[in-house]
């Protein structure tokens, strides 16, 4: 028999234990159902308690351990605790969140995959009509950019001072990314086919498509790095000529993602830049609630991938059982698609998490709930 498809579980801080553990249960529920090939460890690190504990948010050899798994589940980082207790215990967001970036860079997770498309049941915040049909994939390259963490300050704390923070884009970052991009777009029409749903996309020679790809640059003010995006977007899309393309500025993306959200299909961003438009996504379909997110190692199938909402801790609301666990359980459906590559089982698994999630939005009407009620709801759909 097969070895067991084997997963890393670890909720972090704020809500994230509240929403994986409702992943869990749903994860219970299909292997109970469908006598899946699947077991998880959880860790109580990366965390705020854990360097509260050990004076670092993971053991140094925390990579090499997870590199053990198959996939990663993470709840979410940080957690500044209540603000009237003068005693908490604080770490800047750049220690704490760092192990994201950590796992990000170490398992060459070069794939930030965010989906935001605006399902029944969700908020929708846009008033025009049209905001319904919102669907699109934007694709946040992730292993380079404006996140390299390259450069230092220079006289610090005098008026004297530098701080320099310096931008790496590869070629080779920038064709794989935008290569995966077009392959998505190519996915997705096949996909909306069988479903029996089609969008029109209209090329600059008046032709239409059945997908399309936005490149996102800031090419007029950061040249370097936006001419070779523009170079290699051009390039490989000529071995997608049934994709249409299309090329926006970022600040003019931020806007038509509010004006006319409807017309993008799939969207290729910078690190920063691509970190920025998905939080206005994710409100374009219906909120940080039910947003997902996965970090994908596309290339190398011993580097685990990281799945882990958008949201963050919200260190606001953690520990009183409020959080909205659908964005986490969409992720982990995408988890269980993205494990169907070792396992076909997972990927149907993967698909009935998704439908359920989906279903239970559907129905649920924006009525108040909490974590466990959606939770239950969910799992007892997929028991049914
Ligand atoms: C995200 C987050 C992270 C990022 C932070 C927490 C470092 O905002 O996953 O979008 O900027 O990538
Ligand atoms: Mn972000």
């Amino acid at each position: 028999m097969a070895d067991n498809i084997r997963i890393a579980v670890t909720p972090g801080d704020g809500i994230g234990p509240e929403v994986v553990g409702e992943a869990i249960r749903c994860l219970e529920a299909l292997r109970a159902k469908h006598d899946l090939a699947l077991e998880w460890t959880r860790f109580p690190w990366p965390s705020h308690a854990w360097h509260e504990s050990n004076g670092e948010s993971m053991p140094e050899d925390a990579l090499e351990q997870l590199r053990a798994y198959d996939a990663i589940l993470l709840g979410a980082l940080g957690d500044p605790g209540p603000i009237d207790d003068k005693n908490r215990y604080l770490l800047p967001d750049s220690i704490s969140l760092a192990p994201l970036l950590d796992m990000r860079k170490g398992f060459d997770q070069w794939v930030c995959e965010r989906p935001a498309r605006l399902l029944p049941g969700a908020r929708q915040y846009l008033a025009d009509e049209r905001a319904r049909d919102i669907d699109m994939l934007v694709i946040r390259e992730n292993s380079e950019g404006e996140y390299v963490s390259q450069g230092g300050r220079l006289r610090k704390g005098t008026p004297d001072e530098i701080a320099t923070q310096m931008e790496v884009f590869t070629r080779k970052a920038t064709d794989r990314i935008i290569r995966y991009g077009f392959e998505q777009a190519r996915l997705r029409a096949a996909e909306r086919v069988k479903e029996g749903r089609t969008r029109s996309f209209r090329t600059l020679d008046g032709r239409t498509c059945e997908s399309q790809v936005c490149l996102i640059t800031k090419r007029n003010a950061l040249r370097h790095w936006g001419d070779m995006y523009t170079e290699a977007f051009e390039e490989i899309s000529q071995e997608f000529p049934d994709v249409a393309i299309h090329h926006e500025l970022v600040d003019a993306a931020c806007m038509k993602f509010v004006q006319c959200p409807w017309a993008f299909d799939v969207v290729v961003a910078s690190n920063l830049q691509g970190d920025i438009l998905t939080d206005l996504a994710a409100v374009l379909s219906g909120g940080m609630g039910v947003a997902p997110s996965c970090n994908l190692n596309p290339t190398d199938p011993n580097s685990p991938s990281m799945f882990e909402p958008t949201h963050g801790s919200a260190p606001d609301i953690a520990g009183q059982g409020l959080a909205d666990p659908t964005a986490m359980l969409f992720t982990t459906a995408r988890m269980l698609e993205w494990l169907g590559r070792k396992d076909p089982a997972l990927a149907a698994a993967g698909k009935e998490l998704h439908d359920a999630v989906a279903a239970d939005l559907a129905e649920s009407k924006g009525g108040q709930r909490n974590t466990r009620e959606i939770g239950t709801a969910i799992c007892d759909r997929i028991a049914s």
